[in-house]
């Protein structure tokens, strides 16, 4: 078989495994608009949300174009407290099993006394409330099925804290701890979970942010992960692993390590929560 051919009977195995319909938080550019192409490449049709309606109609008329697919737009801010709801119901009577949730960086990348608790508040809805609150709903539709995929993207800023990334690195570490949590309470069901954890990954929001700090894109171009290599890697791992550290050039066999370390980990931490909460019946 040809790499080409290869690559072609994976994409149609994505779509048994996970069925008809795709939903993807933060679908309007970058690692999330990568993700719908990819799923789209598979067949799988897809709910598109975020805020610029004009971009993500535009991807739509690519999916279409290019994969003969169904394609559903809704603008959605994520940081407003019904954000879970409405993005829910775009996807209403539809089978979703892959479910992505990409939208999250941090808009300010200041100290934590320099935005307000009230700015503060929009980051954690985002990457807290409106995350829960999606995975809620929709691994109770995937454990009903059978069958389903989940991929949380968090960063590596979810390892530590970090100056000037306090709020974004605390909300991170939620994101990447559910999403390993996950994979130990539902993988045994039948669905996949996978926290992606990027390093700098070319995107345009890092280019933005590049930019207004006047920082040349020369300066870490070479240390930059490409979006469509990171979602490749994810929809592999997807199913094998519960977290995919994905790091460019030299850390990666790190992050693999890291990765294959903290598998470890959640599986004896899982089976210590057993003689506490018993195992379930
Ligand atoms: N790029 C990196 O170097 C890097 C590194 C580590 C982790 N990550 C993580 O990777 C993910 C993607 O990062 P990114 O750099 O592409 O930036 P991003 O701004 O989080 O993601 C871009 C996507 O999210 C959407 N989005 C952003 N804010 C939103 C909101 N309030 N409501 C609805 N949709 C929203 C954007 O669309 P609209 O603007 O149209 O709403 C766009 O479709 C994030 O979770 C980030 O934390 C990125």
């Amino acid at each position: 078989m040809t790499t080409t051919q290869t690559r072609a009977a994976d994409a149609r195995s994505l779509q048994a495994r996970y069925g008809p319909w795709a939903l993807v938080a933060g679908a309007s550019d970058g690692v999330g608009a990568e993700f719908a192409r990819q799923a789209a490449a598979a067949g799988i049709n897809c709910i598109l949300v975020a805020r610029r309606l004009q971009l993500l109609d535009q991807l739509a008329r690519e999916l279409k174009a290019q994969h003969g697919v169904e394609v559903i737009t809704r603008s959605v801010d994520l940081t407003q407290p019904d954000a879970a709801a409405r993005m829910l119901g775009s996807a209403a009577g539809l089978d979703v099993g892959l479910f992505v949730y990409n939208a999250g960086a941090d808009p300010f990348g200041t100290k934590f006394l320099d935005t307000s608790v009230a700015d503060w508040g929009a980051v954690l809805r985002m990457n807290v409330h409106a995350l829960l609150e999606s995975c809620h709903s929709i691994a109770r539709h995937m454990l009903d099925a059978g069958r389903g995929g989940i991929v949380i993207v968090t960063s590596e800023a979810a390892f530590s804290g970090t100056s000037r990334l306090s709020v974004y690195s605390a909300t991170k570490a939620f994101g990447l701890n559910l999403g390993e949590s996950l994979w130990a309470e539902l993988s045994p069901a039948g669905v996949d979970v996978l926290s992606l954890v990027l390093g700098p990954t070319d995107t345009p929001t890092l280019r933005r942010t590049l930019a207004a700090h006047k920082v040349p894109l020369d300066a870490v171009v070479q240390d930059l992960a490409s979006a469509p290599a990171v979602v490749r890697a994810a929809l592999e791992r997807l199913g094998q692993e519960p977290t995919l550290v994905y790091r460019v050039p030299a850390d990666l066999a790190a992050g693999h390590q890291s990765a294959s370390l903290r598998r470890a980990r959640i599986i004896e931490t899982s089976k210590y929560m057993d003689l506490f909460y018993g195992q379930d019946t």
